[in-house]
This record gives C-alpha cells, structure tokens and sequence, in this order.
C-alpha cells in the first residue's frame, strides 16, 4: 500500500476527493496522517470523520522557518511516507525540507502552469482576459511553482465569470485530476528524474501532460 501524508491548511476539499477516490476505486494507497500548519483548518474535520491520524505543527513554537520545517519534516516521517501530498497547504516549504522528499512530494496549484505562480491565480486570470484557466499537478522542486508538471486540466472562461465561479470551475477538475495521479502513483507509473517526470518509463512532455476534460 502505498502510505500517504497529506499537508493542509484550510477547506480540505482536495483532500476530500482523495480520500473517496482511493475507497471508491479500491486504490492500493491508504492517507495514514493529515498534518495542519492551521488548527482551525476544516480539513481536519474530515480527516477525523475518515478515522485518519491528525496532526498539527503551528509556528507557535518555532523561531525561523527552518526550524518550523524540521518539525514539520519530523511529524511526517514518523508515518514513513511514500508520497507527500500538498493540498492547499499555503507554506513556502524551505530547500532542506523539498529536497529530503525529493521525488515523492507531490502538489497541486490552481493555474495552468508555467502561468499563474503564486497566489490569487483567478483574479489574475479574469484581470489578463485569457480565455482559458486550469489546475496544475507537480513534482515540487525547490523552486516555488516550478516543477516538473504531472497532470493538468484546462477549463474556459466565461465572459460573467468571477474569481469564485472560475475558482469552482477550477477545483471540480482539481478533484479528478489530484486522485488520478494518485493512482498512478500507486501503481508505480509515475517518476521524477533529473528534475523530469516520467510516466510508464516514457519522459512526459507538457502536451502530453494536460487533460482535456471539457
Ligand atoms: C486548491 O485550489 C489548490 O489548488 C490551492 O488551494 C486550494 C485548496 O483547496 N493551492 C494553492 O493555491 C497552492 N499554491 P482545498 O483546501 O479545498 O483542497
């Protein structure tokens, strides 16, 4: 089975969608702890509905951001991890922390990658006209935003849409794409090397990456 560590810090949503996907699809991969940097983060609550391991590792206790990652990096481990999944968890995570994961630390971000690093991706999108917008999963790399793409899947815009109607749009296909490379995982078809993801031993290109779902 293949043990997964999900890192959160608010709606849980993704989280969600993995945690019925690997039951509804009798996945070979099981979510053994859901760590928090956010006590009040709603995705604590399904976890704890799910009977999965909860954890919580504020900055209360921690002087720099290092030291946040080593705490962080030590709650994880102790669930020996296969995978670690970043789903909305809002942390830059340092390049001691990325590296010790290397190529088993997994994240989703709403935008069609190279596009959109960083925050507030929707109203970015709206602001700039663009006709289409999407979600992105990848490997993680120390470099924010910029690792090699797994999986993406494309939505239009329409001309009344708002941060929030492009933001539902966006998460419906986060919440197919996220536990299928999940799967695959779990079926061991996916691999960073040298910073490129391979999948069923092939290099994946970025054409070959994006799913057209609608
Ligand atoms: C998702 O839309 C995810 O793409 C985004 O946070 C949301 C979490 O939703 N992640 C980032 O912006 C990371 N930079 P959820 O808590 O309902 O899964």
């Amino acid at each position: 089975m293949l043990r997964i560590v999900v890192l959160i810090s608010g709606n849980g949503s993704n989280l969600q969608a993995i945690i019925d996907d690997i039951h509804d699809d009798e996945i070979d991969a099981g979510v053994v702890a859901v760590i928090s940097d956010n006590n009040d983060a709603y995705g604590l609550q399904r976890a704890k509905q799910a009977g999965i391991d909860t954890v919580v590792v504020n900055t209360k206790n921690t002087t720099s951001r290092r030291e946040y990652d080593q705490q962080l990096q030590q709650q994880i481990d102790q669930y020996q991890p296969d995978l670690v999944v970043l789903a909305g968890f809002m942390r830059i995570l340092g390049d001691d922390f990325v590296n010790h994961y290397h190529g088993r630390l997994i994240n989703i971000h709403p935008s069609l990658l190279p596009k959109y690093q960083g925050l507030n991706t929707h109203q970015r999108v709206l602001d700039a006209g663009d006709s289409h917008h999407g979600a992105s999963v990848h490997f993680v790399i120390p470099e924010l935003d910029a690792g090699p793409l797994i999986l993406q899947a494309e939505v239009p815009v329409h001309d009344n849409d708002n941060a929030e109607t492009l933001a539902q749009r966006v998460h419906k296909q986060e919440h197919i794409i996220y536990p299928l490379v999940i799967k695959w995982f779990a079926e061991g078809r996916i691999k960073m090397q040298g910073n490129k993801t391979f999948k069923d031993g092939k290099e994946l290109t970025a054409s070959a990456a994006m799913l057209h779902l609608i």
